[in-house]
């Protein structure tokens, strides 16, 4: 980093401090100010971090303004066109792509780890059959600290990687479990001659009682998916995990924290949310009804799958997406083609308006990718839960990056305190 600075001037003392900046490889310098409360006794203030940088990271860059998303260099859509999910883990946790036997070693470590404990496997059964899937999925994430002592040694780089490996293998099982629950069928054990994403269908589909073969194409949409949500720089729920680890917990605590954060409905939780809001819209007739009450300051209701806090150009995944959605409903799940019409009319309409235009809002990765989940038969329910499977590499990938870098120390953010000044306590008969 090539060190620019510049000059903070306080005018009631006369003080200045100079500040250096620092400038990446791709995106905006970074003023440090690590100095000024010492220095000048004040902090920063940047509620929702807008236009903070939290960390020194080398593994995923946005850029905002141009629609722009690269893993360690390569631009999604290259990734997106010729490499794989596994190949895509591989390149986030270690930096670089892998050549064809670093790449067969680590798929076949995957596939070998991925059954979980009987004894985790036996806390879905005190869910109760309508439990959210978010909420099990995380609470079994959680246990699983429980669980791996032998690997929870976080300053040990052989113990992060098989942390890494055991989350990235194990996170489709422990999500096909919470589906089998709330479905009330028996468990399907992972197989190890699928492939990541074929083995997912198939502990999500299959049953005992028949036989079940993997549909290529859905295999295809799906690993696709996974590649689009694997990472996004320091988002809410990246930024969470990275949070969490810096006290030094356990690292599948410091995940089922991010498992956490992604579940609400304005981060992971929109492509739950865009479905549900797509059908409450019904048809193209009433577009023009809840495009109004997007847009009306008093009305809670936002357009789901719209805007985002760094893109304010098209989300480079959700183009990437509605083409595949257009494949997927060729070969499968045609009965959802209402809805993609609904959600590109939708589209079309919102890009149109003003509002949306001047605030720079665009269809993000979740306003499409809910109607491949609905085409290849996974429930609404289920939407967030497959954002977290994909996603959760990107956890591990900033976790152990966060945990190696020798200078990092626990996150420790300071406030605007506007509450009471100081008081003495009055007794209870005095107030
Ligand atoms: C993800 O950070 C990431 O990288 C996240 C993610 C990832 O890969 O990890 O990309 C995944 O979370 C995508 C976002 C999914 N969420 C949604 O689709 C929910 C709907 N979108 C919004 O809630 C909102 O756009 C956010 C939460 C995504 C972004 O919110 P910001 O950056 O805090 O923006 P804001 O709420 O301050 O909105 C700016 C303006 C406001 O109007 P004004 O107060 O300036 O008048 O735009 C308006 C908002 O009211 N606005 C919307 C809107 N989104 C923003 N108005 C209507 N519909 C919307 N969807």
């Amino acid at each position: 980093m090539t060190e620019k600075k510049y000059t903070l001037t306080d005018h009631q003392s006369g003080t200045e401090l100079e500040l250096p900046c620092y400038d990446p490889t791709l995106g905006p310098s970074v003023l440090d100010i690590s100095s000024l409360y010492g220095k000048l006794g004040v902090f920063t203030h940047d509620p929702g971090f807008g236009a903070t940088s939290c960390c020194e990271s080398n593994i995923t860059f946005i850029d905002g303004e141009k629609g722009v998303l690269v893993y360690r260099g390569y631009p999604i859509e290259h990734l997106a066109e010729q490499s794989s999910f596994i190949e895509v883990c591989y390149l986030l946790l270690n930096g670089e792509l892998p050549n064809a036997d670093q790449l067969a070693e680590f798929d076949e470590s995957i596939r070998t780890h991925t059954m979980i404990n009987e004894s985790l496997l036996r806390f879905f059964n005190g869910f109760h059959h309508n439990a959210h899937p978010m909420a099990m999925v995380t609470g079994v994430v959680a246990s699983m600290s429980a669980f791996y002592h032998d690997s929870t040694d976080i300053r040990n780089p052989a113990h992060r990687d098989v942390f890494a490996h055991r989350m990235i293998a194990k996170i489709p099982t422990i999500a096909a479990a919470a589906y089998k629950h709330s479905l009330g069928q028996p468990f399907i054990y992972p197989r190890n001659e699928l492939s990541y994403c074929g083995n997912l269908l198939n502990m999500f589909f299959s049953v005992p009682s028949a036989d079940y073969e993997v549909n290529p194409i859905a295999e295809e949409a799906l690993d696709l998916l996974f590649i689009l949500h694997a990472d996004h720089e320091q988002n809410c729920s990246t930024s969470t995990v990275r949070m969490a680890g810096s006290s030094g917990t356990n690292p599948y605590s410091a995940i089922a924290a991010g498992i956490s954060a992604l579940w609400g409905p304005a981060h992971g939780g929109a492509n739950e949310a865009v479905i549900n809001m797509l059908e409450q819209i019904g048809d193209a007739s009433q577009i023009s009804k809840y495009i109004a009450k997007a847009k009306d300051k008093n009305d809670p209701f936002r357009l789901m799958g719209f805007g985002h806090r760094v893109y304010k150009n098209y989300d480079p995944r959700a183009k990437i997406i509605q083409a595949m959605c257009h494949k997927v409903l060729q070969n499968m799940g045609q009965e959802n083609a209402v809805l993609l019409e609904l959600a590109q009319e939708l589209e079309q309409i919102a890009l149109k308006d003003e509002y949306f235009v001047e605030k720079n809002l665009y269809p993000n990765v979740d306003f499409y990718s809910g109607i491949i989940y609905r085409a290849l038969g996974i429930p609404t329910s289920m939407f967030t839960v497959m954002f977290a499977i994909a996603r959760t590499v990107g956890w591990v990938a900033h976790w152990a990056e966060m945990v190696a870098d020798p200078t990092s120390r626990i996150g420790r953010p300071r406030q605007l305190y506007n509450g009471p000044g100081l008081r003495d306590y009055t007794a209870i008969f005095d107030r």
